[in-house]
């Protein structure tokens, strides 16, 4: 139950989903976030003004009267001498404000302060919510209540975490190697981590995380912030000389990007903080919200080819329809035509923007391809690039106006292309009008939304304003309408692979793209960390032919696909030119696939943290613990011969499992001169025992793995 309040409480005690926000509001101008973390259960007044109190910090020599206090927007005003929560100005005044808060409404499970500034003319309204699994959403709306314009420089959200937090973990990367995971001390300081790319990029940190040192996936407390936005961000984590420590996450904005007029107002992104035990616990919070969104998709996630890397540029119906017919025999379920079925996109110097199916590759147009793929049983998707413009293109002839740009010049070009100004209306309509037209043309089930280049001096023209922000939001609201004018289209959102990858585009696609780099060995880390927010089901993971396009490497069709397994699977191959034994092998995998993601898709992902940093042994546990699944990868050789013991995390403590291990035939090989004791009987182990104790895992070439299946032999106690 909301009470709007007219007398502000003393303190608020939000709490969901196994998390409690403490909040202090009345010791400062503003609240201060005293706890966040732990769910403290039905605590009353009296604890909560001890929180309060406990939490204050004494007066120190050399330091302002009154210590400054970690506020929802910390200002200079109260004394705050590291990152503001607010920078802008009115032309050089109202440098500083100095924003209290004045209303409180407050439920379980929400807090909406509004924080004013009379002198100044300001005002930001504070939103924080605690969805069912414990996540914290803070958003941040500042309006201009002042009678000049006000530049916004920063807006961002702050999110405390504990002094215990002395490791920072982000990802960073870049083309065909996203999110890789880098750590360093949280030392006092800002440590900052930005996007100035238009686009998350394939460098971006997907989260900044704080946590105790050397936290893992099964242990170690870590608190983390993530920024659902898909343009340019400015994440830090800072600890400061007095004892507080904050991950901050907003918007990167350019100099007079957001230039608010007497009333109007800017509003943040939605920052997202998680915490847990372990890596696995924090990431968890993030997939249950997702699964628990009316909009999530719930129909079994269908096997997908892509045409990519099977014929790239070379359009041609019979091979195509000869790759459907191969798709279909192995099992899959949607066909998806990718780049150069446009307009003159003959390879990627030229085409983009010109939305009409090539007449010369596709005289009867799109329908005898689509029909066949539609008589085999299987829906068709079809890929788009829709925010870019190849110089080479009748639109870029027609409206070079349309191209975003700072100067006369344009910007530096990325793969040939330039970046059509989404936020201009024409140019707007033109982008919707296209691809309502194909979509009311033609059965297409689903969409591959590419973005292949990061934004250079993203403006409106010479002397004009940066458009960066405006053209997230105008993306957003072309999928938004999409999705209303076509129920049921499902999209992928793809830039270079995973340069954009966030809740933004999330919350209006269904799965993002990876990585174009689909060699298992790489893999491995790039599906780990963005497991950090996205959830297997929303992951595109596909088999890759035996030599890997991108890396050389030689790989089997075992470890490529128990690779591939937690998470969307797909195909990325030129099936026509396998033997039918290669094909009855895939069919194989995908049998195996389709049997397993009802549970991929609803079970709690697991890493077990090994001390054999050669091994990796991951897992997906099934909600109420009835039953797991774990692939264990020898990612090199061990030290040890054979390697000592692994263990299986997530299981219910108290319950038995009969364990099972499948070594798949040609997987690599196997290199044990002996049977593994479990490996022809299955073995009956206690949910503890397992996590705990654990057993020997077989000994495996490097670039193998092994299936092992878990299922509970006794029901739940109580
Ligand atoms: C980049 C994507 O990541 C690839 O999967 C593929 O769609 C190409 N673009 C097509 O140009």
């Amino acid at each position: 139950m909301t009470t709007p309040s007219v007398q502000i409480p003393a303190h608020a005690h939000l709490q969901a989903g196994g998390t409690s926000v403490v909040l202090d509001l009345q010791s400062a101008d503003q609240p201060i976030i005293v706890h966040w973390g732990e769910a403290l259960g039905p605590i009353g007044d009296d604890e909560l003004a001890g929180i309060a109190r406990a939490a204050r910090p004494q007066r120190v020599s050399g330091g302002l009267d009154e210590t400054a206090r970690l506020t929802v927007l910390p200002q200079e005003s109260g004394g705050w001498l590291t990152t503001p929560g607010l920078e802008g100005d009115r032309d050089g005044a109202d440098f500083s404000s100095r924003l209290a808060l004045t209303t409180a409404t407050l439920s379980s499970t929400d807090a909406e302060f509004v924080l004013s500034d009379a002198a100044a003319g300001l005002e930001v309204q504070v939103s924080l919510t605690l969805g069912v699994s414990g996540l914290l959403h803070q958003r941040l709306r500042l309006v201009n209540r002042g009678d000049a314009p006000y530049r916004v420089g920063a807006l961002s959200a702050g999110f405390p975490v504990p002094p215990t937090a002395t490791e920072l973990l982000t990802t960073t990367g870049h083309h065909l190697r996203e999110r890789a995971p880098q750590r360093h001390a949280f030392t006092v300081g800002g440590h900052v981590r930005e996007s100035r790319r238009g686009r998350p990029g394939a460098d971006a940190t997907l989260v900044f995380v704080a946590g105790t040192a050397g936290f893992g996936f099964e242990r170690g407390l870590v608190h983390g912030v993530h920024l659902a936005w898909s343009g340019d961000h400015r994440l830090i984590a800072e600890r400061t000389p007095t004892g507080d420590a904050v991950l901050r996450a907003g918007e990167l904005l350019r100099a007079g990007e957001i230039v608010l007029a007497p009333g109007e107002e800017y509003e943040t992104p939605d920052a997202v903080g998680s915490w847990g035990d372990g890596l696995d616990a924090f990431a968890a919070r993030f997939h249950e919200e997702l699964r628990a969104r009316p909009t999530h998709p719930s129909r079994p996630r269908p096997v997908t080819v892509n045409t990519w890397e099977a014929v790239y540029f070379r359009h041609d119906l019979e091979t195509l329809r000869r790759l459907a017919d191969r798709a279909a025999r192995v099992g899959v379920e949607r066909f998806v035509l990718d780049d150069g079925w446009f307009q003159g996109r003959r390879d990627d110097t030229a085409g983009l923007g010109d939305w009409w199916v090539d007449a010369e590759v596709w005289p009867s147009g799109l329908s005898p391809l689509i029909d066949h793929v539609r008589g085999l049983g299987m829906e068709f998707g079809l890929w788009v690039e829709p925010e870019m413009v190849n110089p080479d293109s009748e639109l870029a002839r027609r409206h070079p106006d349309w191209l975003l740009r700072a100067r006369d010049d344009l910007p530096p070009s990325g793969r040939q292309q330039q970046v059509l100004d989404l936020s201009h209306p024409d140019a707007y309509a033109y982008i919707a009008g296209r691809l309502h037209a194909l979509l009311d043309e033609y059965p297409i089930a689903y969409l591959k939304w590419d973005h292949n280049r990061d934004l250079v001096e993203p403006g409106s023209g010479p002397h004009g304003r940066p458009r960066g922000h405006e053209n997230v939001r105008a993306l957003y609201r072309l999928l938004d309408e999409l999705g209303e004018r076509h129920p049921g289209l499902e999209i992928e959102s793809c830039a270079s692979g995973g340069a954009r990858v966030d809740l933004g585009i999330l919350q209006r696609t269904h799965r993002i793209w990876t990585s174009d780099c689909l060699d298992p060995v790489e893999r491995l880390d790039i599906q780990r960390y963005t497991g950090l927010v996205v959830p297997p089901e929303l992951m595109g993971a596909h088999l890759t032919s035996p030599v890997v396009h991108s890396t050389g490497r030689t790989v089997s069709l075992a470890f490529s696909a128990l690779t591939a397994l937690f998470g969307h699977l797909g195909i990325e191959w030129d099936l026509t030119a396998e033997d039918d034994e290669t094909l009855d092998a895939i069919a194989q995998w995908v049998a195996l696939y389709r049997t397993h993601r009802g549970l991929i898709a609803t079970g709690r992902r697991v890493h077990a943290d090994l001390a054999d940093a050669a091994l990796d042994l991951r897992g997906v546990v099934a909600r109420g613990g009835g039953e797991a699944l774990y692939v264990h990868t020898q990612v090199r050789t061990s030290t040890a011969h054979p390697p000592a013991t692994i263990t299986l995390p997530g299981l219910d403590a108290g319950r038995r499992y009969r364990i099972s291990i499948t070594v798949p035939v040609g997987a690599g090989g196997y290199l044990g001169q002996s049977p593994l004791a479990w490996e022809s009987e299955p073995i009956v182990l206690s949910g503890r025992t397992a996590a705990t104790v654990g057993l020997r895992p077989p000994v495996l070439l490097p670039h193998a793995a092994a299936l092992i299946h878990a299922i509970a032999v006794d029901s739940p106690a109580g």
